[in-house]
């Protein structure tokens, strides 16, 4: 790090809207505490940052829907996200939030500075407009059909159906989602930030990083410059959010992506007094780790925001400057973006419950084990895929049997044989003790270069290496044999094992802080005190009383991975069979329908109910839930799959008359054919009753 002295990490400010999974931890926050975590024990000085992305239109949506206020949906989660990084040892020097009044105010600030410089410009655009609600409709608040492919729900920011990105007002048939009523076309002011007089300068920035930048960022940044930058309103009609400064903006806030990444600064604020240190000094450098879908927002439009206001303060008059000098914000010196992680082969879905997320790992598992795990299945090049039985083979094959081992039988050694103490002499080891230690010193250096270029993974495996070589070391030399006979070499290999154990500790130190803190305990060294530069050289101090002998990495059982490998598969069933239910319901919903709840007699007519016989019925095949039916709808023989093989087994259910829902639309569940759904009751001990008929009925009969 040559011209720099000291490092700004920070972590994408996560929304405050739900539960972090763990994907986020192996995308953006495990890659930015291992950094961190590497860079302070190299000595160096950091600074590390996030805290909780506070505003945006999904916070308000999810408000209104549990019809809570805003600021209580952010409490919750801000506060779940936030312990759950404590859980994992993520070690942020400081974790914020955007509705704090320091972030007001300095994204106000930012926003005048820019306004006076005269980079943002206000301009009217026609804008949906609810007229019962009487307010504009920002993007997610309106629903419609997607002009390129029909989707009937689609969003008016991007269709979900075939990606596109729209503008609301391309949707066929717009509805606003607030009254379910169909919006007018209004003009609206908002303030347009010029985005495009920054080409030039971007492209300078962009090309200057060609050379360690990863691919993936810098073609994603270099795409959205060749397609030309435009002019962007970076104002919203909303209430929550940091109010628009002006006198003519009433009802306006910041667009959260103005405002977020000035969370960075406005944080730094409120960490340190000395905050223009990390952000107006060339001699820091700036790392900003996220995941793939923000690289645009922290190489092209915070870069271009961050140089406006630059621009704009160099033409304010001198006096303005601090002792002189003009204040000129850093742009970030490295974007270490990754790529995705998916779930057992499957993508996340946060609505569909296929997801783990971060509270519940950590609740689970130690900090040490996951942070391990993952540390191996960064996304760094190409998405990854998350695998529970890779996270045991992991824990139990490579760090307990590896790391944790070798610490095992060096201490019990020890322990047993030396009166659990350190012998001998630091400056006295073995000859081959003696290469084992100059071999950690080397590959460190190794490793050391992996961190500095954001190769995670491989300083991960590259540190593990390590850990299999003291093994072998201590394989080869066989103290069991030496120390029946020559007790004085046998203290010697020990010795060698202890200090390399220390060198282990400090090296793993990024990636299982817990463990290595108390492996040097119990060796008498102190964590803080320990660097990485040194750490291959002897200093453990002779005589002393070793510590306890801790299990470091405790082994995950077949039957846990099981457990949770279970607990995915029937949240992908369940999701399936509600998948169907839910695409049903809201096909046969009117706006206004949705609106106040009700339906009319018109849409309950739109749903055939019948009685049914069941025929056949037999298991679906690897699914716990779900059984096959044959059933008999009048003339009509049909096959329907049913989520009640829990409750029912397929024996209780033959000959069973039943109420279907017969003109669902045929459905596909794990492979099954599905023509129609059975209709039963779940109480809340989870007990399952179907309705039937209290007297023998024919099958196909009307229910009404
Ligand atoms: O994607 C997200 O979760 C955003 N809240 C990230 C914001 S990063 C920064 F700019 F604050
Ligand atoms: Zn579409």
């Amino acid at each position: 790090m040559p011209n720099f002295k000291r490092t700004l990490i920070t972590a994408a400010l996560p929304y405050a809207n739900g539960p972090l999974h763990i994907g986020h931890l192996a995308g953006c926050y495990l890659p930015a505490d291992l950094y961190a975590r590497y860079k302070r024990l190299a000595g160096e000085q950091v600074l590390f940052i996030c805290g909780s992305d506070e505003h945006g239109v999904p916070i308000t949506i999810s408000a209104d829907k549990e019809k809570v206020s805003p600021q209580d949906i952010v409490d919750r989660f801000h506060n779940l996200n936030k312990a759950s990084f404590e859980k994992l040892g993520i070690s942020f020097d400081y974790y914020a939030r955007t509705t704090s009044p320091v972030h007001r105010e300095t994204s106000q600030e930012f926003f005048l500075t820019l306004h006076n410089g005269g980079f943002l410009v206000p301009r009217e655009e026609p804008q949906l407009y609810d007229e019962q609600a009487k307010m504009f409709l920002p993007d997610r608040y309106v629903e419609g059909t997607c002009p390129v492919c029909s989707n009937p729900n689609a969003r008016g920011d991007q269709c979900e159906n075939c990606g596109t990105y729209l503008s609301q007002t391309e949707l066929i048939n717009p509805r606003s989602k607030v009254t379910g009523s169909i919006p007018v076309v209004r003009p609206a002011k908002h303030w347009f930030f010029a985005l495009s007089r920054f080409q030039k300068e971007l492209e300078t920035y962009i090309e200057s990083h060609r050379n360690e930048w990863k691919e993936n960022v810098l073609q994603a940044a270099r795409s959205w410059l060749k397609s030309g930058l435009h002019d962007r309103p970076i104002t919203r009609d909303l209430t929550w959010g940091v109010p628009v400064p002006l006198p003519d903006a009433e009802g306006k806030v910041l667009y959260v992506w103005f405002d977020a990444p000035i969370g960075y600064i406005s944080a730094t604020k409120e960490a340190t007094a000395d905050w223009k240190k990390w952000w107006q000094d060339d001699t820091t450098q700036w790392i900003t780790f996220l995941g793939k879908d923000n690289i645009v927002f922290h190489t092209i439009l915070f870069p271009a925001m961050l140089l406006a206001h630059n621009e704009a303060t160099d033409k304010l008059p001198l006096t303005l400057g601090e002792g002189g000098v003009r204040g000129h914000y850093i742009l970030p010196e490295n974007v270490p973006a990754n790529e995705w992680m998916n779930l057992e082969g499957e993508k996340f879905s946060k609505s569909r419950g296929f997801t783990v997320e971060l509270h519940e790992i950590a609740e689970r598992y130690p900090a040490d084990v996951i942070r391990y795990a993952f540390a191996t299945m960064i996304p760094e090049q190409k998405d990854s895929d998350f695998q529970w039985k890779e996270f045991q083979a992991r824990a139990n094959n490579e760090l307990a049997d590896i790391f944790g081992n070798f610490a095992n039988r060096v201490l019990t050694f020890a322990s047993k044989h030396f009166e659990n103490k350190i012998m001998g002499n630091r400056k006295e080891l073995d000859a081959e003790g003696q290469v084992l230690l100059d071999g950690f010193g080397v590959r460190a250096k190794e490793i050391a270069d992996f961190y500095e270029r954001f190769r995670l993974r491989d300083a991960t495996a590259a540190t593990m290496d390590l850990a299999r070589s003291a093994n072998k070391y201590f394989n080869d030399a066989g103290p069991w044999k030496l120390i029946k006979e020559d007790k004085a070499s046998a203290a010697q290999v020990i010795r060698s094992c202890l200090e390399a154990l220390r060198a282990l500790a400090i090296y793993f130190a990024p990636i299982t802080p817990n463990a290595s803190t108390s492996i040097l305990k119990t060796l008498g060294a102190n964590a803080s005190e320990e660097n990485w530069s040194n750490a291959h050289e002897p200093k453990l101090h002779g005589q002393t009383e070793l510590g306890p002998i801790e299990i470091l990495f405790p082994k995950i059982e077949d039957e846990t991975v099981t457990e949770e490998i279970k607990r995915l598969e029937t949240m992908a069933e369940r999701s399936r069979d509600l998948q169907v239910t839910v695409a049903k319901q809201e096909a046969s919903q009117t706006p206004s329908a949705k609106a106040d709840g009700y339906i009319s007699i018109e849409d309950f007519k739109k749903i055939k109910l019948r009685t049914a016989k069941i025929l056949e019925a037999e298991r679906v095949p690897k699914s716990k839930k779900l059984i096959k039916l044959q059933i008999v709808l009048g003339e009509e023989k049909r096959q329907i799959v049913a989520g009640i093989g829990e409750k029912f087994t397929p024996e209780e259910l033959i000959g069973k008359t039943i109420v279907v829902v017969a003109n669902l639309q045929p459905a596909k569940l794990m492979g099954q054919e599905s023509n129609g759904m059975l209709l039963a009751v779940n109480d809340e001990s989870g007990a399952v009753s179907l309705i039937t008929s209290d007297r023998e009925a024919a099958s196909g009969l009307e229910v009404r």
